[in-house]
């Protein structure tokens, strides 16, 4: 069926490397007007968001209009989703209208996977459930690269709610396959040990400061209130023991590069002391979310 992206855990260091290259081709270093190139002309991007997004989805479709594709954008509230309609017939709808690749995130983990096995149209997973987001994953390493120039023997320390991180495994997968050394960090109701044996190279640790110490990459993730019933922990105390302060810094190498994919939650997982710092790669992650979706359409449109 239709070949698109629907992971990192299924990709070949190779094919990753192909789209990092690619990506770095992509990116903007010049002030004014931006390149709009003519190689996707003629195709149209559907960007089907379930889930509310900024970032993901803004970027796939400047993406698109730069390769010169054509897009549209549909909602889950904007669309006839919210008169009934099944999320297989909304696919088949809007696969009559012929797009060359369909965007898609939606808060059932599988739910691309599943309808990529009965539509020809590729999908693009923009995020599915607490499962996969692999354009961060990608964009998050283009990042690192830019900064540290390798992956390999990095010690990157990923900190908050692990459990509902679909950002989380999708990095786990990327990271390891390039050899790095990843500490997974949380409060324990949202670090299940099992985290520990889904990629190698993985470690759990329980502890802020040990996880931060010697670290290269320090990434920090939202707790997703959105999936969590009764939160264990209140906003105060979780950014008492699990919110990352400048302090913590002190103790990650001299080099060491802050990043959060975002919305962060100020004074809840991250001081803005952090997150407005020098060493903070948010925004810069956010520039390089275009770059990657560029390499990652173009390799799809026009395979
Ligand atoms: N990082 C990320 O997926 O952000 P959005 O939810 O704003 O797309």
């Amino acid at each position: 069926m239709g070949k698109g992206l629907l992971g990192i855990e299924p990709l070949e260091r190779a094919e990753i490397e192909q789209m990092l290259d690619r990506a770095r081709a992509y990116q903007f270093h010049g002030g004014g007007p931006q390149p709009k190139l003519t190689l996707c002309a003629g195709r149209l991007v559907v960007t089907l968001f379930f889930e509310n997004s900024t970032r993901t989805r803004s970027s796939f479709e400047i993406a698109a209009k730069r390769l010169g594709a054509d897009t549209l954008s549909i909602t889950a509230s904007g669309s006839s989703v919210s008169k009934g309609e099944t999320l297989v017939d909304t696919l088949n709808t809007l696969v009559a209208m012929h797009p060359a690749a369909i965007v898609m995130r939606h808060a059932s983990s599988g739910a691309p996977h599943f309808l990529s096995r009965h539509m020809m149209t590729p999908i693009i997973n923009a995020g599915d459930g607490t499962h996969e987001h692999p354009t961060q994953a990608l964009l998050d390493a283009r990042t690192i690269l830019d900064r540290l120039g390798r992956l390999e023997g990095l010690r990157v320390a990923i900190i908050g709610d692990i459990a509902h991180s679909r950002v989380a495994r999708s990095n786990v997968h990327l990271l390891s396959k390039f050899g790095a050394d990843i500490v997974l960090c949380g409060p324990p109701p949202l670090l299940p040990p099992q985290m520990a044996v889904i990629a190698p190279g993985v470690t759990l640790e329980y502890d802020i400061r040990k996880a931060v110490k010697d670290a290269d990459v320090v990434m920090m993730l939202r707790v997703q209130l959105e999936r969590i019933h009764e939160p264990a922990i209140q906003a105060g105390e979780y950014f008492r023991f699990y919110g990352l302060r400048l302090e913590h810094l002190e103790l990650a190498q001299p080099h060491a590069i802050v990043m959060h994919p975002g919305p962060i939650n100020r004074g809840r997982e991250i001081s803005s002391e952090v997150a407005d710092s020098q060493r903070s790669m948010i925004l810069n992650q956010v520039e390089n979310g275009v770059a990657v979706r560029m390499a990652v359409l173009e390799k799809v449109l026009l395979q």
